[in-house]
């Protein structure tokens, strides 16, 4: 079986799998305030054609698996579709990024199911600015669902912040101290241009370096860690005090698409090349067509072979992808 690499010779062998494109908060980089048009429940792939999909591409060379919405949690019995995953022999790493709002609810049933490693996305400790950015008034919720990850034995756990300028710099340094106290890497990720509003501007990029800056102003010097991954898109740094350590990803001011091993299938069924993609391939009506895995094989070795070198947000020729990111799943 040759292993999909691209024309640009990259192995791709991680996929991020959407399950749903609904959330239950709001966050002003990635969805509208209201009137969110979702997809009708009967778009999205069953837990079945998921699994499907799944052991075609595990046949494909695919490695590690990672679930997003939307916020994943709110589809329904997760956890079912959790078990069969974690069930598929050739998986290595099965993980799952959340807002953490039903974590606390959920994270015992997935844990159960075979889940050990989660994302969780926050952007700051203050009520207030909680609610600026997510249009909603869960952080007490979020921070209950990650004590509940930590009791639980999930491991490793990371945060991932959006860095936006202008609003969450007061944020840095709380969170870092958060995580060096928890054992949890906080990664900060460069604000992309995916929101649904057109919000973003390259002004509005907290940029990884002026992060780095205050995390060593504030709290001491930070040891960039030799790459373990280099196909991960985060800079790993230590405190050099050998306390904890923080993760950036500088998607806009040092994009990693060279080095991008990763497909996605959105929540309706439609595989993408990129986060940025204009073009997607239908799996779905090739998963209820009558033709069979070799169809869906076929299509996700063409999904690579079209693929692109990589987003151009640095070019005046960048277009934003015609989804937003909760129905990318990031
Ligand atoms: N820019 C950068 N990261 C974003 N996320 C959501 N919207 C954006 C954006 N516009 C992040 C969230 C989530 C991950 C899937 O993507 O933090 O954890
Ligand atoms: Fe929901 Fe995640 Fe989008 Fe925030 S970034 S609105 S948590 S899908």
């Amino acid at each position: 079986m040759t292993p999909l690499v691209d024309t640009f010779g990259r192995l791709h062998d991680n996929l991020r799998l959407s399950v749903t494109d609904r959330c239950n908060i709001r966050c002003f980089y990635c969805m509208p305030e209201k009137d969110v048009k979702f997809q009708p429940r009967e778009q999205l792939l069953t837990f079945e054609e998921i699994e499907r999909f799944v052991r075609v591409a595990v046949n494909l060379g695919i490695r590690k698996l990672r679930i997003t919405g939307g916020e994943p949690l709110v589809r329904k019995n997760l956890s079912t579709l959790v078990r069969k995953l974690a069930a598929i022999d050739g998986i290595e790493d099965l993980a799952l990024t959340t807002n953490g709002v039903l974590l606390a609810e959920q994270a015992e049933e997935l844990y159960d199911a075979g889940l050990r490693r989660i994302n969780v996305h926050l952007d700051t400790l203050d009520r207030e600015r909680f609610q600026q950015i997510t249009r909603r008034d869960e952080l007490d919720k979020v921070l209950e669902g990650i004590e509940t990850a930590r009791r639980l034995g999930y491991g490793p756990i990371k945060i991932n912040a959006v860095a936006v300028k202008n609003l969450v710099e007061p944020d840095i340094v709380p969170l870092a101290r958060y995580g060096r106290e928890r054992g949890i890497e906080i990664r900060y990720i460069e604000f992309m241009p995916l929101d649904a509003q057109g919000l973003w501007e390259r002004g509005r990029v907290l940029l990884a370096e002026d992060i780095l800056a205050m995390l060593e102003r504030e709290i001491g010097p930070l040891v960039e860690v030799p790459d373990s991954d280099p196909r991960a898109p985060a800079t790993e740094y230590r405190f050099a005090d050998g306390i904890g350590g923080v993760g950036l990803i500088a998607s806009v001011s040092r994009p990693f698409c060279l080095n991008c091993n990763r497909i996605r299938l959105t929540s309706d069924g439609k595989l993408r090349y990129c986060l940025f993609a204009i073009e997607e391939t239908d799996v779905r009506a090739l998963l209820r067509g009558s033709d069979g895995d070799d169809a869906v094989a076929g299509a996700i070795r063409a999904s690579v072979a079209a693929k692109w070198i990589g987003h151009e947000i640095n070019s005046a020729r960048f277009v934003p992808p015609p989804r937003p990111m909760y129905s990318i799943g990031g």
